[in-house]
């Protein structure tokens, strides 16, 4: 049997077991031979016990049913144990539980065609009621818990929108465990008999607890305040669900505690009506999806278009002879659901007063932001739009280079002084991993000994990066703080949407730093800790102070903003995003012109599907995204294991572990890789807890050098003609393989058994190989895994843009402007005149983006020089991957007197004369 070190997760390891008992116990009932029932009489034994530690959390089949089960089997009753469980396994796998009743003794008529969830029709399944469980935690006995639960039974009304069941446990610790491990949870009613300690086995329970970061503070608490400690605890895993605190102690008692996500507190016991009341109202609140039921109505009104849109309401396609197919194809509701109206219950994205409002209100809460506006044009928008309301012209923006061309895009609109840090290469792998934070630092204190701290308005960073690198947020932004207390933070978070709803990923991300920031700024722990650091910092010089985690003051202002695009990682129809902001300053200074940058990038018809999705959206991850998420980190890891644990895959293939992306210095908890053959799962929480950068696990880089195809290849000729797989983005010797919410654990079987058999007919054609032909494949081999070209770095603005060579921020606004005009531009080829002109010592500045594919991101910027590193990789490349170079021209750069005349007109330009050719 696995042990549970071979699952990355308990949801597998539950339905692995009862598929497992499934099977024991039909070979059971089948089975005449002594020895084969002694083994399977044996397995079937153990499986129990397996189960018996994981059973306790979920109401269905619920204890009694199991214990049943086991007395089944204990006195050798094996036939109807096998249709228990069998029907149990079957009711899991379908989710059949979760419309009705599930008979388990072999007399009850039942229909088994019901249970297949996939066999009702889909209207049948959007109209039936939606299932969740309740915790209940109290330490009651058997007789009590019986007593309990035809309480909540009895309570059923049929205009429920909702039907619960109830999971009754009996500690903290089990509670913590049970809201961790079942996402059918959504309520939790604390009362007052609950005990601290779980009975179940200490070494799985303290791994959950772990994942809680609440070991010591369980070590220190009352009695008394077991429950509100609870309902605190609860809120720092899953901040979505409601709990109900219902206790003895007086109102003023309880006033005074941090109750967490406690919606309400009982005083009254056995008012059993009002907490149901209370349970289905809190998940209403979820349920709710302000414009997605606006635009539903709406569809349903007769009206009479007298504006645009002949297509709303589907009038110009069904009167047409030509495009009927169109009609056919999406169905009449999307046009009934197409309008230009803003009122008749609809409302403006642009001045939003209606159900928008309350849409974007909801998604606030969901995403822990304070303000939260809705984007119908991708992050690529939103990244122009946040860009542009806090940057002035002519603020220092410091910004990760290999960001997306959106943000470059933005700052020449912008006008900023742009100051580009490079993040550390993976030359290996021909990718970039992201920026430490030694170099931003080290950038900001630049900045601040030449005086110019006052002009750095922002930092942007792309969180998590395409390859999955996850930076330590709240740690960058508090020694960013420490340095310069009002920075503003953009974190493009464009593929990290769906992080807010797993603890471990919710804790690196923009939203809930900002919130762990403004709390630790209030402490007055908090200000200890800076006195006295401020006293050991005093005539610090940089050196010092970059080899110090700095600690900022509690005066610092938390300023953060988040871009994300839904469609990309949840459920969102294309280019629906979303802006999130935690900004303390927002009110008092941003407002204003945080209205006037939407006005400036935001439609005036935006698309009503797509805001109606970023609600529905919205509704699915507050209601299931914890067991989504759960799922898609559960589809990743088992596709690791498989190729790591495969041994012919390992001959051709290699999934990049974190130790291969992120150097030792930045990994503190020294933890390599998420599975190891021998080990089984590492705990992943203490490297998302402490590191400097961690690995998202849900995208899975694959090495694919080994096969003799470089990543592009390997994608097009291989995974999508001959297999019909979709991947995006590969480099030189690998490609990504991303997951998401939809990833199911049949699709990675599927593309494990593509990589088997491609892997099997790479054996194939090598033992068939002449010499020759072992020889090309070996020295391709050897060319994609060991001659890559080193990645550059950025190398400078051109003094014509840049009036501080020190700190290099450079003006890439009037750089990309001057290209407009065709004189102050030249051709250069990469192959002859380009380095040419360099071999002479000429100083070449390219007048446009050049961005090669891969790595994806502008190596050239307008106004940058061309150093011989960055002439040596584009050399290295194929030209036909380099966006914004002309094969047929060359490389578009400035004429010499064009950068001559600007550096004339120039004032006084600083330190020109430091600047080193
Ligand atoms: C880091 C990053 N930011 C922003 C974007 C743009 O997002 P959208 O496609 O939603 O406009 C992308 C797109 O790939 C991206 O990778």
């Amino acid at each position: 049997m696995h042990s549970i070190n071979d699952y990355s997760s308990a949801i597998q390891l539950r339905s692995d077991r009862w598929s497992a008992l499934r099977e024991a116990t039909a070979a059971l009932a089948r089975e005449t031979k002594a020895r084969s029932v002694t083994a399977l009489t044996k397995r079937v034994g153990e499986l129990f016990v397996s189960l018996a530690v994981i059973e306790p959390y979920w109401a269905f089949p619920g204890m009694s049913a199991f214990d049943h089960m086991r007395r089944q089997f204990e006195h050798g009753n094996m036939d109807d144990l096998a249709f228990a469980v069998n029907r149990v396994t079957r009711a899991l796998t379908t989710g059949a539980y979760r419309r009705r009743h599930i008979p388990l003794e072999r007399d009850s008529v039942d229909n088994d065609e019901h249970d297949d969830e996939a066999m009702l029709p889909p209207e049948a399944r959007a109209l039936a009621k939606p299932y969740f469980e309740v915790l209940i935690v109290d330490n009651v006995s058997e007789h009590q818990e019986r007593w309990l639960r035809s309480n909540v039974t009895r309570m059923r009304r049929p205009e429920d929108p909702f039907v619960y069941e109830a999971v009754v446990v009996p500690s903290l610790e089990d509670a913590l465990v049970a809201v961790l491990f079942n996402h059918n949870i959504q309520a939790i009613v604390v009362r007052p008999g609950l005990v601290l300690k779980s009975k179940m086995d200490q070494s799985i329970v303290q791994r959950y607890i772990m994942r809680t970061g609440s070991s010591e503070d369980i070590e220190t608490m009352q009695p008394e305040n077991y429950g509100p400690e609870l309902c605190r605890l609860i809120a720092k895993v899953r901040p979505e669900l409601d709990a109900y605190l219902v206790t003895e102690r007086s109102v003023e008692d309880i006033a005074g505690l941090d109750l967490g996500i406690c919606r309400r507190v009982f005083y009254n016991q056995e008012d059993f009506m009002e907490l149901h009341l209370n349970i289905l109202r809190g998940v209403q609140a979820r349920n709710k999806t302000p414009f997605f039921t606006a635009l539903v109505e709406y569809s349903k009104q007769p009206t009479g278009v007298f504006h645009a849109m002949p297509i709303s309401r589907g009038k110009s396609i069904t009167r047409s002879h030509w495009i009927q197919d169109m009609g056919a194809f999406y169905g009449p509701n999307i046009f009934l659901a197409e309008t230009s109206a803003t009122s008749g219950g609809l409302d403006s994205l642009l001045e939003p007063h209606g159900p928008i409002k309350e849409a974007q209100e909801l998604a606030s809460r969901a995403f822990g932001s304070k303000q939260t506006f809705f984007a119908t044009n991708g992050t690529s928008t939103c990244n122009k739009i946040v860009v542009q309301a806090l940057v002035r012209p002519g603020d220092i923006v410091l910004v990760d280079r290999d960001c997306h061309k959106s943000h470059h895009y933005g700052m020449v609109l912008a006008g900023a002084q742009v100051c580009y840090l490079d993040s550390y290469p993976l030359n290996e792998y021909s990718m970039y991993g992201a920026v430490p934070l030694q170099e931003i630092k080290h950038q900001l204190l630049k900045l601040k000994a030449e005086g110019k701290l006052d002009r750095v308005r922002m930092l942007l960073l792309t969180n998590c990066t395409f390859d999955g690198l996850v930076y330590n947020v709240e740690r960058v932004m508090e020694e960013c703080l420490a340095i310069k207390p009002d920075l503003i933070f953009l974190w493009d978070e464009a593929w990290f949407a769906f992080a807010r709803f797993n603890p471990t990923y919710r804790q690196r991300t923009g939203m809930s730093a900002a919130n762990n920031l403004r709390e630790k700024f209030r402490s007055e722990e908090h200000a200890r800790l800076y006195d006295a650091q401020q006293t050991t910092l005093k005539n610090a010089d940089d050196d010092k102070l970059l080899n110090t985690r700095l600690i900022p003051s509690p005066k610092a202002r938390v300023r953060v903003y988040a871009t994300q695009s839904t469609h990309k990682t949840l459920t969102s129809l294309r280019q629906g995003s979303m802006i999130h902001v935690n900004d303390q300053d927002f009110k008092g200074e941003v407002e204003q012109s945080f209205h006037e940058a939407y006005m400036t990038h935001t439609s005036t018809s935006p698309n009503y599907q797509i805001i109606a999705s970023l609600d529905v959206g919205r509704r699915q991850v507050e209601l299931e995204g914890y067991e989504f998420v759960k799922r898609q980190i559960e589809a990743a890891m088992s596709m690791r294991r498989a190729v790591t644990m495969h041994p012919l895959l390992s001959k051709y293939f290699k999934v990049l572990t974190a130790g291969d992306m992120i150097p030792e210095r930045y990994r503190e908890s020294g933890i390599t890789s998420y599975y190891d053959a021998e080990q089984g799962w590492t705990e992943m929480s203490d490297s998302w807890e402490n590191d400097d950068f961690v690995l998202d696990p849900t995208r899975v880089t694959l090495g694919v050098g080994g096969t003799g195809w470089d990543g592009d290849t390997f994608k097009t000729d291989i995974l999508m003609d001959k297999y019909g797989i979709q991947i995006n983005k590969t480099s030189r010797n690998t490609v990504l393989f991303m997951t998401n919410i939809g990833t199911t654990r049949s699709s990675v079987a599927y593309l494990i058994e593509v990589l088997v058999e491609i892997a099997k007919s790479l054996d194939d054609l090598l033992d068939d190989a002449s010499r020759m032909e072992r020889l090309s494949f070996d020295r391709r081999v050897k060319n994609l895994m060991e001659d890559l070209p080193p990645l550059p770095d950025f190398s400078r603005f051109h003094e014509a843009f840049c009036d501080d060579a020190g700190t290099g921020e450079g003006d890439i606004r009037t750089a990309f402007f001057l290209a407009y005009d065709e004189k102050n531009c030249d051709y250069l080829d990469l192959n002859g005149s380009l380095k040419d002109s360099m071999d002479a010592g000429d100083t070449v500045v390219s007048a446009s983006f050049i961005i090669p594919y891969p790595p994806g991101f502008p190596i050239l910027v307008p106004g940058q020089v061309v150093s011989q590193e960055i002439l040596a990789f584009m050399r290295a490349l194929d030209v036909s991957e380099i966006h914004g170079y002309r094969p047929d021209l060359g490389l578009r750069v400035f004429t010499p007197e064009a950068l001559q005349k600007l550096v004339d007109e120039k004032p006084a330009t600083k330190k020109i004369a430091q600047v080193a050719e």
